[in-house]
Order: C-alpha cells, then structure tokens, then sequence
C-alpha cells in the first residue's frame, strides 16, 4: 500500500476511508495533501473492490480550507497554471460514490471538497463557510457554484460575500448535508451509509451517480431524456434480473456487479 504523509487510508467492507490528517493546520489543503488525496480516491475508484469512499478529517476540522501559507506570496500567473494545486477534474469524474463526513471546520477549500463529494453527512459540531472574502479573494475549488445550486443563490450570496459560517443544523435546514449526527457518532454512521451504497449492484450505483450528476449540469428535459436511458440500460444487468427475482421470491438479493 502507498505510504502517505497528508491523509490516513483504511479499507474494510468494500468501503474505503481517507482521512486527511494534517492537525497542526487544521487539515488545510496544501498541494502535497491535495495530490495525495486525489491520488487515493482516484485509486479506489479504480478498484472493483471499493463501491464506496468516505472523506474525513479530525474532530475539530474537516478542513480550515486551502492553505493561505502556501499560496499568500503567489501571483495570477502561478494560480491561474493551478498554483500548488493539482487539477481536480480527475476527482469529480470518480464513479463511486463519495462520503464527506464533516465535524468541526468545513471552510473554504474544506465546504468545497465536500461539496465534491456526493452526500454530506455532518457531525452537530460542523462549521460550514466560504471565508475567502475576509482573504480579498473569492472560493477557488468551486465553491461560487455548486454552493448556489445546494442551498440557492441567495444565501449562498450571502455567505460568499460576508464569509459567514453556518452550523450543522443551519446546513442541514438548507440542503447542504443529508443529516447531522451526534459528533461520536459521525464515523461509524459514514462507514453505515458507505457500507449500504457499496451492498448494492455497481453498475446500478454508477449509473444513478451519473444520473444525479447529470441533474446538477442539464436542463431537465436533457436530465430525463439521459435518465430514460441510462434506466432502460440497467435491463441489460444480470444485476437488474437478480434484483427483480429476488423481490418475488422474498429474498435479498445476491447482486455479482454483473
Ligand atoms: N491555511 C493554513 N493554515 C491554517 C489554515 C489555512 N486555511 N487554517 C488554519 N490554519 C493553521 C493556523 O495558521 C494555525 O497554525 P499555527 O498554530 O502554526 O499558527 C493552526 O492551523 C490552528 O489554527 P488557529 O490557531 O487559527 O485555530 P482557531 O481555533 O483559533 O481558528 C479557524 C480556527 C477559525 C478555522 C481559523 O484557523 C481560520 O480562520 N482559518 C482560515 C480559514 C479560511 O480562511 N479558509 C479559507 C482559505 S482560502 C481557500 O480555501 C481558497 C479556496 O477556495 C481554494
């Protein structure tokens, strides 16, 4: 297994777990823990053992955002070629369904990776937040995007321009995270979910990755015209006859990812 410096790598029940593990900075996103991150997700996405990635940082963060220090002194030229960071393309594309688990901060860079990410589960201690306009600059990982899809332009707005942080609840209220969990709890309960999704038929969980994916990039009428194919397309699964046979005859279903 690659030796990392940045994050922690765990694999059990076909659910793999990164956690970013940089606590004397709060887990800030310098260009070493971002390549290794993408690195292993991207790694595990490749991997037909893994239908599942968790993401997650320690109790007090998640992640506190990129890291200022290394980026303060740098000029357009530099950030525009992508600065410290490497692209973050190759993270989006993962087929397999990807966990943020938030406790403690989730700023700048750290609300933007989770936003990455596929579900959000927050412990009651998350902090979510776009402070980069306290910095003099605006999010740079996507965060002016997908944050006004979750939680709708206006008070994406707000908490864009005053840098705002809001709680787990206040995240929960507004879309952002599917459910806030006693902070104790919140590891165990990402593993729960993860372990669910990576049970069932993975062609099947691709496809509605890609489906719902969709939903965030195409006028609806292009979202249902890919959603009438990509379900007519599970028919072709063995995994699909699996499902169905096993309803009737009143057993769980043995799905080979077929
Ligand atoms: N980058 C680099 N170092 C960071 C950091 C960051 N984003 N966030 C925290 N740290 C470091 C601190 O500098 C400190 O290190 P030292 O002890 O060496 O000084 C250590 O982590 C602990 O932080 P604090 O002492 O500040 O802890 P606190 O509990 O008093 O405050 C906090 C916590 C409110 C999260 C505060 O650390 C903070 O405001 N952090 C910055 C948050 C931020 O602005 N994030 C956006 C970054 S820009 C960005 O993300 C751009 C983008 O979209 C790509």
């Amino acid at each position: 297994m690659t030796e990392y410096t940045s994050i922690i790598t765990d694999v059990s029940d076909r659910v793999a777990t990164i956690t970013l593990n940089r606590p004397e900075a709060l887990n800030a996103l310098n260009g070493a823990l971002v390549a290794e991150l993408i690195e292993a997700a991207v790694g595990f996405d490749a991997d037909p053992g893994i239908g599942a990635i968790v993401i997650t940082g320690s109790e007090r963060a998640f992640a506190a955002g990129a890291d200022i220090k290394e980026m303060a002194e740098l000029g357009y030229a530099e950030m525009y070629l992508g600065g410290p960071f490497p692209s973050w393309d190759g993270f989006v594309q993962m087929r397999t369904p990807v966990i943020a688990a938030v406790a403690g901060f989730a700023l700048g860079g750290g609300c933007e990776l989770a936003m990455m990410c596929d579900i959000i589960l927050a412990a009651d201690t998350a902090k979510f937040g776009q402070p980069e306009i306290n910095l003099g600059v605006l999010p740079g990982f996507g965060g002016s995007q997908r944050l006004p899809r979750a939680i709708g332009k206006y008070k994406a707005a707000e908490m864009v321009l005053t840098g705002r942080m809001m709680g787990a609840e206040e995240a929960e209220r507004s879309g952002l995270v599917s459910r806030v969990v006693p902070a104790a709890e919140l590891r165990d309960e990402a593993h729960k979910v993860a372990k669910t999704i990576a049970s069932k038929s993975l062609p099947a969980v691709y496809a509605a990755k890609d489906a719902l994916q969709a939903s965030q990039e195409m006028p609806l009428s292009e979202g249902l015209r890919f959603e009438r194919h990509a379900f007519a397309a599970s028919f072709a699964t063995d995994d699909q006859k699996e499902g169905m046979r096993a309803f009737q005859e009143k057993r769980a279903a043995n799905f080979t990812h077929r």
